[in-house]
């Protein structure tokens, strides 16, 4: 059983400055913990960090500097005191096509300039049906982790996170969470050699089935969307996880 979980807040592309300052005014000093990161929307993490949370992007880019409109990078980022990144997120992968090659020249970037990375991975509903979940994650951690030095999987956490669950309110049994996150740890131990790497599970993690969630013996913690952008309920899940 891992005791001590990780919570990662995905804010994702939502709340207005107004209600930012509201959500800040919420939380205020409830967080309390450094196992807890906030990831909110690009342009308001300095009022995340000014009062002291653990912050990370939602995304980075591959290189460190120059022409490259809108982008954000990581060493930018180290700059600023943020300390994680979330890269290969689906939602990224749908919307942004983006591919394994790129995600691993992202994760590579952002583990020379020293951030955690959060590399998302998951299967869709039909790649579900079809039984190829585990093939589907093959392809992701293989892709996404290529060429990395053993030493470098220090800064890399994995999240586990079903396509078909993410804001959908459906959510695997803890026993396939449990099997799917074992047979991630096993991969990545018989590939690089790496022993327990930290996996998270996220996809409609709410302050309802957290508790149940809690128990998988197996997840190293949490990654939230929706429920995030919840002061209540992103509370009750970081009360319920990490203390
Ligand atoms: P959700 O999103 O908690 O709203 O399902 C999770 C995620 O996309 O990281």
């Amino acid at each position: 059983m891992e005791n001590k979980k990780i919570v990662v807040g995905n804010m994702k592309m939502n709340l207005t400055a107004e209600e930012i300052s509201d959500y800040l005014k919420e939380i205020n000093g409830q967080v309390g913990s450094n196992r807890v990161v906030i990831c909110p929307t690009s342009i308001y993490i300095p009022y995340f960090l000014k009062q002291d949370y653990l912050v990370g992007l939602q995304n980075t880019f591959l290189h460190e500097s120059g022409a490259y409109t809108g982008e954000i990078s990581p060493k930018q980022a180290a700059s600023m005191g943020i300390a994680v990144t979330i890269i290969g997120h689906s939602e990224r992968r749908m919307y942004f096509d983006e591919k394994d090659k790129l995600i691993n020249e992202k994760v590579k970037e952002a583990i020379k300039q020293n951030l955690r990375v959060i590399l998302c991975i998951g299967e869709t509903a039909e790649e579900r049906n079809m039984m190829r979940t585990e093939k589907v994650l093959r392809k992701q951690i293989l892709g996404g982790l290529r060429g990395l030095e053993k030493d470098m999987f220090d800064n890399v956490i994995l999240a586990y996170e079903p396509i078909w669950a993410i804001g959908t309110g459906e959510v695997p049994t803890n026993e396939e969470i449990t099997k799917t996150i074992g047979y991630i740890k096993s991969l990545v131990l018989e590939i690089y050699d790496y022993e327990s790497i930290p996996v998270l599970y996220g996809g409609s993690v709410t302050d309802k089935n957290i508790k149940e969630l809690n128990k998988i013996p197996n997840v190293s913690g949490f990654l939230v969307g929706g429920a995030s952008t919840k002061p209540k309920k992103f509370l009750k899940i970081i009360e319920v996880a990490v203390k």
